[in-house]
Parts: C-alpha cells; sequence; structure tokens
C-alpha cells in the first residue's frame, strides 16, 4: 500500500490482481447482442466490446465460449448490438444471469423487438442504438474469443445520440457495467481544450483556471466552516502541502 496526494487529499495507491485489469477498463457502453440461427434467437449483455477499425468499420465483443451467444454467432456469422439505456437495466441483468441454452431470455424478459435492416438477428425495442454486423473473424485470445463483427447498419435515436452521446437526460444516457450487479451511467459532457507552453509541455492549469479553481475551494472552505464541519479544521491545518506549493 502506497500513501499519495490526489486532488489535495491522501489516498491509499494498493496493488492489485491482473484479472482486476477487466474492471478497471470495463466502464464502457453496454451492448445487449442479439442473434438468430435458424428462427431461435437469444439475447445476451456483453461489456467487452470495442471499436477495432474506422474503414470498413470493424467492432469487436470478446465473448466466452462456452456462452450459447458464441455458438449463435458461429453458427448464423452475424450479431447485433443493441445498447440498453436505464429503462432495460432490470432485463440486461436478466439476460446476463441465465443462458439461452436452457430458454428463450427474450420472451421470459417480455422483451419487444422489431426487424433488422441486414442481418437475421432481431432488435431490441427501448433500445438507445443498434449496430447490425456480418461476423468477420473469430479470434481465440486466452479463455475468451474474439468476434469481429463488419458493421452494416448502425441506427440511434436521435436525442440520445448525434455523432456522440448527447448525454441530456437520465433516461437518454447508455449503461456501463462496473461488475458484479453495479452499472453506472456516463455523466457530465467536458469539452476539453489544452494549451501548451514554449517547449511543447502541457500546461495543466492556466491563470483562469487557477483563478477558477481557486475560488471555489475558497468557496467550499466558507461553506464548510459555516456548517462546522466537524475535524475540518483540523484536517486542513494537518494536511501536507501539495507538490505545487512545495515547488513555489
Ligand atoms: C452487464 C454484463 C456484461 C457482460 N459482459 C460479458 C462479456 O463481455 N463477455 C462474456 O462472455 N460474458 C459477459 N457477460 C456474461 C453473459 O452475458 C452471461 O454469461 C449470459 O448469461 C450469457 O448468455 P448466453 O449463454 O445466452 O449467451 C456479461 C454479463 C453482464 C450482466
Amino acid at each position: 500500500m502506497y500513501i499519495l496526494q490526489y486532488n489535495g487529499a491522501n489516498m491509499n495507491r494498493r496493488l492489485y490482481h491482473p484479472t482486476d485489469a477487466r474492471r478497471i477498463l470495463n466502464p464502457g457502453t453496454v451492448a445487449i447482442i442479439t442473434t438468430n440461427w435458424r428462427g431461435e434467437t437469444n439475447a445476451a449483455p456483453v461489456a467487452w466490446t470495442a471499436p477495432l477499425s474506422m474503414e470498413p468499420p470493424f467492432v469487436g465483443c470478446v465473448i466466452h465460449p462456452g456462452r450459447h451467444t458464441a455458438d449463435m454467432i458461429r453458427f448464423s456469422e452475424e450479431f447485433a448490438l443493441n445498447i440498453p439505456g436505464p429503462r432495460l437495466l432490470k432485463e440486461t441483468a436478466f439476460l446476463g444471469s441465465y443462458s439461452g441454452k436452457d430458454e428463450n431470455k427474450i420472451e421470459a424478459a417480455q422483451l419487444e423487438t422489431f426487424k433488422s435492416f441486414k442481418i437475421e438477428a432481431p432488435l431490441l425495442e427501448h433500445c438507445l442504438a443498434w449496430v447490425e454486423c456480418g461476423l468477420r473473424d473469430v479470434i481465440p485470445i486466452g479463455d475468451h474469443t474474439l468476434f469481429v463483427g463488419e458493421v452494416l447498419q448502425v441506427q440511434a435515436i436521435e436525442e440520445a445520440y448525434a455523432e456522440n452521446w448527447q448525454l441530456k437526460d437520465h433516461s437518454l444516457k447508455p449503461l456501463s457495467f462496473l461488475g458484479g450487479s453495479i452499472y453506472a451511467q456516463v455523466d457530465n459532457l467536458q469539452n476539453v481544450e489544452f494549451e501548451t507552453d514554449e517547449h511543447g509541455v502541457l500546461i495543466s492549469e492556466n491563470a483562469e483556471e487557477r483563478e477558477r479553481r481557486e475560488e471555489n475551494e475558497a468557496l467550499e472552505h466558507d461553506a464548510r466552516l459555516k456548517e462546522g464541519d466537524e475535524g475540518y479544521e483540523e484536517m486542513e491545518l494537518n494536511a501536507p502541502s501539495t507538490n505545487a506549493e512545495q515547488a513555489e
């Protein structure tokens, strides 16, 4: 365990197991993969997805070979990624807890579907976006398999996605999966601009940003003093100085 300074507070830097890398990288957009093979349909959520190529447009899904979805993709050579919002949170967790080998999960979850444009797999109503793919490649990787899909069609609800996620409304934000039964939503759209100095070194805080930060810190300090936050003054007095302060 290492103690470090983060945002002016003491925090612990801990070592984790190598398999924790998967959860550290997890908060991507959850997709529910739908498949169809000879009239049998299935749906299962995946968190391990990635764009792989712009032109031609390829996306990848990493799926355990034991999943019914892995067989369905191998046999049908196509799949759709349905991007759920919070309205389908329970359905997402349900679809990820049972196998389509044993039951028709789309029926059990009472999910409404509609026809895709280019493939046989059904698309799920009440999602925010849909990506139809033809299977391009199957690459075994460790204990999982990377399914590479060539994107054939993309649709999205315009209020939710217009060249990037709009994040306007809770109900229109995609889900991220943090592991176990914990989900989150991407929040707080930020437009970033940065400057470099004459040596090409990043200026992490310009004069205006510094002034704004110091004003906010002063306001927060006053608010806490007014509230009589227990131990706050003591904590401030004992806090070690930051690297920036030391450098000055
Ligand atoms: C949010 C969520 C994300 C998941 N991501 C993946 C994944 O990326 N790859 C995978 O193989 N399984 C993943 N799973 C597990 C499968 O969805 C789960 O094993 C499911 O029951 C498989 O269904 P199937 O046998 O019908 O394909 C995830 C589960 C949940 C709930």
